[in-house]
């Protein structure tokens, strides 16, 4: 039976570190009140980010300071050092690498970003150029938290009818770049950070290792619960300076209520999994769940009494990386000796839509 396999991860993070207390000398926060709600103690953002909090943490109005910037970038500079497609690029060139194969065998790109470089054309685009690329298929996926494991099920499809043999799935953000660092911002900007996660997979015949089943959902009637406008066609025009003043560029979330869904939506997805395979949580060698909050992962590990060592956890040192949080996991367990040949891994992940889903695979 033909299968996906993966044949090499890898992953990128900026190397600037943003502590809590940095946080705390931006915005009215402390390192308990992260730390106890969302077990985040650091996160890593992009260079331009990281000068600005630096320049925010000393300025005497920090309200001013945060408006200047959003009105004429960081000492009227608004081009990015770091781009979303950078970290994809990076990360992408590690799984290649890993997997001992080129860019140019590759049959197909599929990116995840919530934020891209542009709004068009697509981050997928943008990568395959960076690749040098002029031919292959790119797509670009915008299912948010979940969108790496959306990439994963449509990639094992494309391998499993034949269409493709060998596939980059990636999952990128740079979500730092869209926060309110003072007080007015502080629910969401404590939480994102910017990084990027890849994986080659690879059309085997025969053998058990290989990417088992996919389960995907989608609510599209929860839209407040998290949610960036930013530019859309829900305004005219799309983009206006009224629309920024009126601050409906900066994202939204509802975290009582995200929480709720996604401890909810986690089980449930889990659950399915689970029987779809006639297995059980015993049967299940390493759960990867979204780093959203660590909160969240032991609430479902609690109600599906997963044994909390099960788990592979990285939140505490790179926050919400929404797409490229299950990737970074996977890559970091597999370095970390966490996967050995044979063992069941359950990846799950739920985000902004709400879209959720999970996959399973056999390394
Ligand atoms: N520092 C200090 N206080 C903050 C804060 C921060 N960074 N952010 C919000 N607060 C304040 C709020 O203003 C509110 O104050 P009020 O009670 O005076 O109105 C209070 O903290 C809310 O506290 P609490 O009810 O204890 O918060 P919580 O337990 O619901 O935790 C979240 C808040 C956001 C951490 C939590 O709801 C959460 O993690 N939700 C899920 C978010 C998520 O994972 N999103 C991404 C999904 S992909």
């Amino acid at each position: 039976m033909r299968r996906a396999k993966i044949i090499g991860t890898g992953m990128a993070v900026p190397p600037a570190v943003v502590d809590n207390h940095l946080l705390s000398r931006c915005m009215n926060t402390s390192d308990e009140w992260i730390v106890q709600r969302t077990g985040i103690k650091e996160r890593r953002v992009s260079p331009d980010t990281y000068r600005m909090l630096l320049r925010l943490a000393e300025a005497p109005d920090k309200v001013a300071f945060m408006k200047q910037v959003f009105d004429q970038g960081l000492d009227g500079v608004i081009d990015s050092t770091l781009t979303v497609s950078d970290l994809a690029l990076e990360a992408s060139q590690m799984a290649l690498e890993r997997a001992g194969v080129t860019a140019r065998e590759l049959d197909c790109i599929i990116e995840s970003s919530t934020v891209p470089d542009f709004a068009y054309p697509h981050t997928g685009c943008v990568l395959q150029g960076k690749f040098g690329l002029t031919s292959t298929p790119a797509f670009n996926l915008q299912q948010g938290c979940a969108g790496f494991i959306y990439g994963l099920a449509m990639a094992d499809q494309f391998i499993r009818t034949g269409l493709y043999g060998r596939i980059l799935v990636v999952g990128a953000e740079l979500l730092s770049s869209m926060f309110d660092y003072t007080d007015r911002g502080r629910d969401m900007a404590v939480l994102f950070a910017d990084g990027a996660g890849a994986v080659v997979l690879q059309a085997v015949e025969g053998g058990e290792s290989g990417l088992i089943s996919h389960h995907l959902h989608s609510d599209g009637t929860v839209l407040d619960g998290l949610a960036g406008e930013i530019y859309g066609s829900s305004t005219y025009p799309a983009i206006s300076k009224k629309k920024i003043d009126e601050d409906r560029g900066r994202p939204r979330m509802n975290g009582r209520q995200v929480f709720v869904h996604a401890v909810r939506r986690f089980r449930e997805v889990v659950g399915e999994c689970l029987e779809a395979n006639r297995m059980d949580v015993a049967d299940i060698d390493l759960f990867i769940f979204h780093q959203a909050n660590i909160r969240i992962i032991e609430a479902v590990a609690e109600a599906l009494k997963i044994p909390f060592e099960k788990t592979y956890n990285n939140v505490e040192r790179y926050g919400n990386t929404a797409a490229a949080s299950v990737p970074i996991c996977l890559h970091e367990a597999l370095m970390g000796g966490r996967i050995k040949e044979g063992d069941l891994v359950l990846m799950a992940a739920f985000g902004t839509g709400f879209a959720w889903g999970a996959s399973l695979l056999r390394w």
